[in-house]
């Protein structure tokens, strides 16, 4: 692939940071510092509008949920504001499980008070006095650091009964995840914090309406709360400058696999995945070649190197068929056989499926089934097909969001690697020389 020269730079270009604007800067452990770079000034500013301000400005800044699905924030908060309940909750969904993710970590390990302001805002403005974080329980330096944030907020009365002297209460607490995949769905978390098994619940009704103690309850990523103190602080026009215009702000991003450089990178929306690549990840490692590109995380799509010129957000998956999710570039150098990168993926939705539905519980197995068959020579152009239409099924039929997702990075391999699969079939080994056949044909 001939990349333009722009992205052949090696150097770490300049970032554009909102959310990790603190991070690296501040020790997160020491509330001061927070509050020394405009820190609460967000909430301050917040707790003298009318919640009906608050909601029409994050809904005109165009924030968009940042744990995958982009759906728009100021919406979901006018849901929740506008039913009449005597409790309503505020949820953080820190339970980041994406494979290859692991931009809440680091925010939460930077700069946990951002997340907490962003949930206070949030509070006021939808008519919750309670709220939750629910956090990955091997998060153990994200955890310390916010329950070091949440014990000093109470201090300075952040948190607590009458904040700032507004009238306004809030109370915070840290519930830890125990490693399930799926409790990363909002409503499978919220029945974990109810004490049962994180098992989804059907949707609509959906938690704004209806959620945790089946009172209305808003769930938003951790990023999604990080973004809301600086937009309130500067205005939507502001936020909006940054990133395309459907997606405004910035991403960030968490580049992992094959590259020179690994970690976190906050760009602008819109960003291509060249640049995440070349500019920020340095280019691939060990001098191989980019194969493919997993975008979005383990439920996003694959792209071909030749298809890297695709921006990363909300819409290209319409455009150019990569996908925002989470923000994960997990680049996969020529080394790698599209079978065995399938089966590997499918493997960790087969041991993360929660079984509560049969398309996803029998589907997932099925795949990988068929999946080893071909990556020990043993597949047929029958079992292509039925991986389709397994796919199909799921997609169509699957309870929630983990198994409809599923075959969206199949078939992206599938359609874009069919060559490959097919060569496993007709041909006498394995093109990357990765799965060992046991009968030759
Ligand atoms: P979804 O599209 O069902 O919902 C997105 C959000 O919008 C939810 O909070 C939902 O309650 C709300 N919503 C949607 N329609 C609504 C309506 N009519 N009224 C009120 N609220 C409404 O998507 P879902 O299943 O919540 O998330 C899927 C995404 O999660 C995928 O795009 C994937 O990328 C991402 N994901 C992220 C992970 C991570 O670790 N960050 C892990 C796994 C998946």
């Amino acid at each position: 692939v001939k990349t333009p020269k722009s992205v052949e730079a090696k150097k770490v270009t300049e970032e554009e940071r909102i959310v990790l604007k603190r991070a690296g800067k501040i020790n997160p452990r020491n509330i001061e510092e927070y509050i020394a770079l405009d820190g609460y000034q967000s909430l301050a500013k917040a707790l003298k509008m009318r919640p009906e301000e608050i909601i029409a400005e994050i809904k005109e800044s165009g924030l968009r949920g940042r744990g995958g699905a982009g759906f728009p924030t100021g919406l979901k908060w006018e849901f929740t504001m506008k039913v009449n309940a005597p409790e309503k909750f505020v949820i953080c969904n820190a339970d980041e499980g994406e494979p290859g993710t692991f931009k809440d970590r680091l925010i939460m390990e930077g700069d946990p008070h951002s997340v907490i302001e962003g949930m206070l805002i949030a509070g006021y403005a939808v008519g919750a006095n309670k709220g939750y974080v629910y956090i990955r329980g091997e998060y153990y330096e994200s955890v310390d650091n916010l329950r070091t944030a949440i014990s000093q907020a109470y201090e300075y009365g952040l948190l607590g009964d009458n904040i700032l002297g507004s009238g306004f209460s809030f109370d915070l607490t840290v519930r830890l995840g125990a490693g399930a995949y799926v409790c990363g769905e909002e409503t499978a978390l919220i029945e974990s914090i109810e004490g049962k098994a994180g098992r989804p619940r059907l949707k609509p009704p959906y938690p704004p309406v209806k959620g945790l103690f089946q009172k209305p309850t808003v769930v938003n990523n951790v990023e999604t709360f990080a973004s809301v103190p600086a937009i309130l602080l500067n205005g939507s026009n502001w936020f909006k400058s940054i990133g395309t215009p459907s997606s405004p702000g910035t991403k960030v991003f968490s580049l992992c696999g094959n590259l020179v450089r690994r970690g976190i990178v906050e760009a602008p929306m819109g960003t291509t995945v060249a640049d995440l690549i070349y500019k920020y990840g340095g280019g691939i490692e060990g001098g191989k070649k980019l194969k493919m590109v997993q975008t979005g995380g383990a439920a996003g799509t694959f792209i071909k190197a030749e298809e890297i010129s695709a921006p990363m957000d909300f819409d290209s998956f319409k455009t150019h068929g990569a996908s925002l999710g989470s923000g994960v570039i997990l680049a996969i150098d020529d080394s790698h056989c599209a079978v065995d990168v399938a089966l590997n993926l499918m493997e960790f939705f087969a041991h993360e499926s929660c079984g509560k539905c049969t398309p996803c519980r029998e589907g997932t197995r099925l795949i990988v089934n068929m999946l080893k068959e071909f990556s020990k020579g043993r597949g047929s152009h029958e079992m292509l097909d039925n991986l389709y239409n397994v796919a199909y099924t799921m997609q169509n039929s699957a309870f929630c969001g983990l198994g409809q997702s599923v075959p969206v990075p199949l078939t992206s391999l599938l359609d874009r690697f069919r060559d490959e699969f097919e060569a496993h079939i007709d041909a006498l080994e394995c093109p990357s020389g990765v799965c060992k056949f046991e009968k030759k044909k």
